[in-house]
């Protein structure tokens, strides 16, 4: 009777006794390597018609590598595919079923490569891809944004210093502000993109290989815009994904901090905006309540995403050159950080459409802040006070109000007159919610006819 034997380890040759069976298990990575398994093949896959161009392989050989590597993604697809610890990783993993399935050439596929820059390259065009995703979501979510802010251009609402109320603003101009986040992460993405799209393989352990690689032809079927410069740098350079994270952190912040704000928005004392039902849950001792879920999940998952940055700068910052094993710990947080991302922007470009904006709220909530104080100190500045002393007045006119109860559009003429002789029956103009954003029309101001050109700018942001 024969004891089925593991399969052997592919860099097997030197060693004399198997590897312990814990040391196996710690230092594989097939359990979350084999997401890349697409990625890998696509690479194998041009690596191969490459060595067949420049005459490593024969045309048959390379037939019959991209047939089995067709037959073994299919395989993977159907979840028939027997992923082996013993095999450490899903590059080995395929490898070794591709000499399974179709002997000698199987074997040549190698050639000219090493795990190194397979890897990296497997990486590179998994984050690639990513970032194309989720710039699709982004562009969703904005264009969710900017519906809700044409249909709440007019909508009034307090502006905010310090969470008191500072200014009436538009609501729809509100939502600009974060739409202006978003086209910055955008635009960070498409730059890290850039960065991401460069290939290392070619550059084999880390000098370089003896085979005369057409890299640029690799490049070509993989949709690379550049060829690494120097080899060593090419298996051991992870700055890509420390971007990515940086763009990643930044994005969740902005996600977070509108979190915050649907939650504070979405609350009985503030009651600006009610969360459609389906993004909310309720409580399981309080029948009256719904929570927001969904914004304060994102504002959670903000801080595992800072993690994954730090995480990832501290993986490489004492690594001398040039591959070092430290570099598979660079793909769970990767790939939580892309995943959560995705799911966050998602959640968020789903959501913000339903939005229920509680337009009556928001004006009352902004009439009753004194709001439009600076409109009277710059109507009596207007009327030839300086600065300083309108200021003055107006701290006076609302002290008055905050004890009687009363906005200063609610007192009287006389009232008023008590501050300052120059104020006039035409004072109310400018005190009312409306004089007072439609007087703010300059470029990026609140305005409904500024927020409404920007929504216009803002629909052809190009690609
Ligand atoms: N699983 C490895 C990783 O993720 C692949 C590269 C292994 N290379 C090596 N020389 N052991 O980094």
């Amino acid at each position: 009777m024969s004891v089925p034997q593991p399969p052997a380890k592919p860099w097997g040759g030197r060693f004399s006794e198997g590897t312990d069976a814990f040391v196996e298990a710690f230092t594989a990575s097939v359990g979350f390597d084999q997401r890349l398994y697409r990625q890998d093949i696509a690479g194998s896959i041009a690596h191969a018609r490459m060595l067949a161009r420049v005459g490593v392989l024969s045309a048959a050989e390379c037939e019959q590598i991209v047939t089995g590597l067709d037959a073994i993604r299919a395989e993977i697809e159907a979840g028939r595919f027997e992923w082996s610890v013993a095999l450490e990783d899903v590059h080995m993993n395929i490898e070794a079923r591709l000499v399974a399935r179709i002997g000698e050439a199987g074997k040549k596929l190698h050639t000219g490569r090493s795990r190194n820059d397979q890897v990296a390259t497997d990486i590179r065009l998994y984050l690639r891809e990513a970032i194309d995703a989720l710039v699709g979501e982004l562009d969703r979510l904005r264009g969710g944004l900017l519906d809700l802010a044409e249909r709440e251009a007019d909508t009034l609402m307090p502006g905010f210093t310090h969470l008191q109320v500072a200014q009436p603003v538009t609501f729809g101009h509100h939502l600009m502000a974060w739409h202006a986040m978003l086209v910055r992460d955008r635009e960070r993405l498409h730059d890290c993109r850039r960065r991401v799209n460069v290939l290392p393989l070619g550059a084999a352990a880390l000098a370089g290989t003896v085979y005369p690689l057409d890299r640029a032809y690799v490049a070509e079927q993989l949709g690379f815009a550049a060829i690494s410069e120097n080899s060593l740098d090419a298996v051991s350079d992870r700055d890509f994904a420390i971007e990515f994270a940086a763009v990643a952190s930044l994005i969740l912040m902005h996600l977070s901090r509108f979190s915050e704000e649907l939650v504070l928005w979405s609350s009985a004392q503030f009651d600006f905006i009610a969360l459609p039902d389906r993004f909310c849950t309720g409580s399981s001792i309080m029948p009256q309540k719904k929570n927001p879920d969904v914004p304060e999940l994102v504002r959670g998952k903000t801080g595992r995403v800072y993690g994954n940055l730090v995480s990832l700068l501290t993986l490489m910052k004492a690594q001398p050159l040039a591959y070092n094993k430290d570099n598979q710990e660079d793909k769970e947080p990767l790939f939580d950080t892309v995943d959560t991302v995705a799911g966050c922007l998602r959640a968020f470009a789903d959501m913000v459409p339903a939005i229920e904006v509680k337009r009556d709220n928001c004006r009352e909530s902004a009439r009753r802040g004194f709001a439009t104080a600076t409109d009277l100190a710059d109507y009596l500045v207007r009327k030839g006070i300086a600065f300083r002393d309108a200021h003055e007045i107006v701290g006076k006119a609302v002290a008055l109000g905050v004890r009687e109860g009363r906005d200063l559009s609610l007192l009287s003429l006389a009232e008023l007159q008590s501050f300052s002789p120059l104020i006039e029956a035409d004072v109310y103009a400018v005190l009312t919610l409306e004089g007072s954003v439609a007087a703010r029309r300059g470029y990026g101001g609140t305005a409904p006819e500024q927020v409404r050109a920007a929504i216009a700018r803002a629909r052809s942001v190009p690609n």
